[in-house]
């Protein structure tokens, strides 16, 4: 089968598409044939030198894939079932989706519902896995619809699928961006209001700022994060679950004692079968009511998977890159 490598050799990193065997890691995993994978910022980590990511020399990457069953010795699937497949080590330490056809165990396939369609999952791959995951924790903890929930790296992935589905749900989302040029589209998203990514400090002479949101998505961790932290309303909270700025987080015990205040973090990784199940359930109900076709930023072959791997490093897409895996790229 065709698959995009990334092997690194004493210091030396090489991309490319080369053919391979898919293999399994354990005689019970089952074999999917992939439509469409897409790219993560976390593949982006995987495809850099001395990634502390990727824990293998070499490895077909990517973190996501979607596509049909095609053999399974498992209760669980039969041949033809429509799944997602992410989660675990795929794409760090094991064979990933960025290739023709993945082998996995049955604790990272999903089976979609049937309003989504493998394509369209892959639009929301783990970065609306996560969105939808950071909505769904906010709501535990007693947001309501109308509540003003401010959503950081909007443009990106989880970012903008944060902000329709908040707005799905009856959210009040306000997006911030450093993406001067995008506020049309993120209001086409759901967005009630964008600031700019600068624009989220209040009063910083103060331990605390102004209480400014009910709720907050964050995905870029860091100073984003920690101003976050300063200007939720009492009872607010956070759902947490990216770096893209930094992986310090530099604050104080103010925002939790003084207005009970909550960090949430939020794993697609690890996350458990029943949170699985949820999510893509949740995912399944508001996507009648989603154009998921608005959100793909580009379709690539697994030819030009270099160059979008650069995009994301830079912070430069809008939304979702799609992998087409197929030589023709006609499922797409
Ligand atoms: N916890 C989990 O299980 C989990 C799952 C998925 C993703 N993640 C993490 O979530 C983060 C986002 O992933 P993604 O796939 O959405 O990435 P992405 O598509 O690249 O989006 C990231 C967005 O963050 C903003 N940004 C980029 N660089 C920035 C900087 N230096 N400072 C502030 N904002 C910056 C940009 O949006 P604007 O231009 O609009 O500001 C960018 O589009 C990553 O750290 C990823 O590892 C975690």
């Amino acid at each position: 089968m065709r698959a995009f490598i990334v092997s690194e050799n004493e210091g030396h990193l090489s991309l490319g598409v080369c053919d391979v065997e898919p293999s399994p890691v354990d005689a019970q995993d089952v074999l999917v044939k992939i439509d469409c994978s897409c790219i993560n910022f976390k593949d982006a980590l995987v495809a850099s030198v001395a990634s502390r990511v990727r824990r293998v020399g070499r490895l077909v990457a990517g973190v996501d894939a979607a596509g049909v069953v095609v053999e399974s010795s498992s209760d669980a699937y039969r041949r033809g079932d429509r799944v997602a497949v992410h989660g675990g080590s795929l794409g760090v330490a094991r064979d990933g989706g960025f290739a023709e056809f993945v082998y996995a165990p049955t604790h990272y396939l999903s089976r979609l519902p049937s309003e989504i369609s493998t394509r369209d999952a892959m639009v929301i791959g783990t970065a609306g896995f996560t969105a939808m995951a950071s909505v769904l924790a906010l709501e535990d903890r007693g947001l309501h619809a109308g509540a003003r929930v401010l959503v950081t790296g909007a443009t990106g992935g989880v970012g903008s699928q944060s902000v329709t589905y908040l707005s799905r749900r009856g959210f009040s989302p306000v997006a911030s961006t450093g993406s001067p040029d995008e506020d049309a589209w993120l209001l086409e998203r759901g967005a009630t209001e964008v600031v700019g990514r600068d624009e989220i400090s209040d009063r910083p002479e103060r331990v605390l700022g102004s209480e400014l949101w009910d709720g907050a998505i964050d995905c870029v961790g860091g100073a984003t994060l920690k101003e976050i932290l300063r200007s939720l309303r009492y009872g607010g909270a956070v759902a947490a679950s990216g770096l893209v700025a930094g992986a310090e987080l530099d604050t104080t015990v103010y925002p939790f004692i003084t207005r009970a205040n909550a960090l949430i973090g939020i794993d697609a990784v690890e996350a458990p079968n029943a949170t699985r199940d949820r999510v893509w359930a949740a995912l399944g109900t508001i996507a009648p009511s989603v154009d998921f076709s608005t959100f793909v930023d580009r379709v690539l072959p697994l030819e030009d998977l270099a160059e979008g791997l650069d995009t994301i490093r830079r912070g430069a897409t809008r939304g979702r890159i799609l992998v087409t895996v197929s030589e023709s790229g006609a499922s797409l």
